[in-house]
């Protein structure tokens, strides 16, 4: 899974992954990462996720990473925020009021440059990347946020039934992944339907990693 794949999906407006509302269970569930009012919450590999107008009308400050400028241009063009550019090494950083986006590689995305976090929230993020990929993806995340609280949510659903992305992580794997750094715990599953093949039988699951 190359960074080309999702510059083409990008670039070809395929997005299945694109929700055109909040994500369910983050509606449900934010209340779980015991925020301030104005705290700072990190949504790595976050597309133009409609999340984000979601969690800056609750009055909380939104840091993002994505690797693709066209999606973050989208992101604001819907924000209607005209964002100051910056630029930190290869990642350009959008910034406008109560929003900051680093637009490049999550992985160029330090500490110093994230600042301070109170919560992540992923959703789509982890179940993107190959197997191959995940463990490098949880410590830099783990890393750069000096461990804060997360959201995570993800899919389960059997593997051999089709290739990813997105790909199904378990329960097994995310204990595997995080389980060293956060107590992990299960708080939500329902069966949705993906889109690019609806007869598979996928759960969505959220978890609370503190
Ligand atoms: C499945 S989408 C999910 C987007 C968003 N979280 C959502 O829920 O709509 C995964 C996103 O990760 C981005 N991405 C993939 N690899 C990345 C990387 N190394 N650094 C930053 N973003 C990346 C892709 O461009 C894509 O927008």
């Amino acid at each position: 899974m190359d960074k080309q794949f999702w510059h083409d999906k990008w670039q070809q407006k395929k997005q299945g992954f694109h929700q055109n509302a909040p994500n369910e269970m983050l509606v449900k569930h934010l209340g779980a990462l015991a925020l301030a009012e104005d705290g700072r919450v990190f949504l790595p590999l976050c597309g133009k996720t409609n999340d984000i107008p979601w969690l800056l009308s609750k009055g909380l400050h939104v840091v993002g990473a994505e690797l693709s400028e066209f999606a973050v241009e989208q992101l604001f063009e819907a924000l209607a925020i005209r964002p100051e550019i910056s630029i930190i090494g290869t990642v350009k950083c959008f910034c406008g009021p109560k929003i900051q986006i680093f637009a490049g590689d999550f992985f160029d995305v330090s500490r110093e440059m994230l600042g301070v976090v109170d919560g992540i929230y992923d959703r789509a993020a982890l179940v993107a990347l190959p197997k191959e990929m995940r463990r490098r993806y949880a410590q830099h995340l783990v890393d750069i946020s000096a461990n804060a609280t997360q959201l995570l949510v993800s899919f389960v659903y059997e593997q051999t039934q089709m290739n990813g992305p997105p790909f199904s992580v378990d329960g097994a794997e995310i204990h595997h992944l995080y389980g060293q750094n956060y107590s992990v715990t299960k708080i939500d599953s329902k069966p949705i339907s993906l889109g690019v093949m609806s007869e598979l039988i996928v759960r969505e699951e959220a978890w609370l990693l503190e």
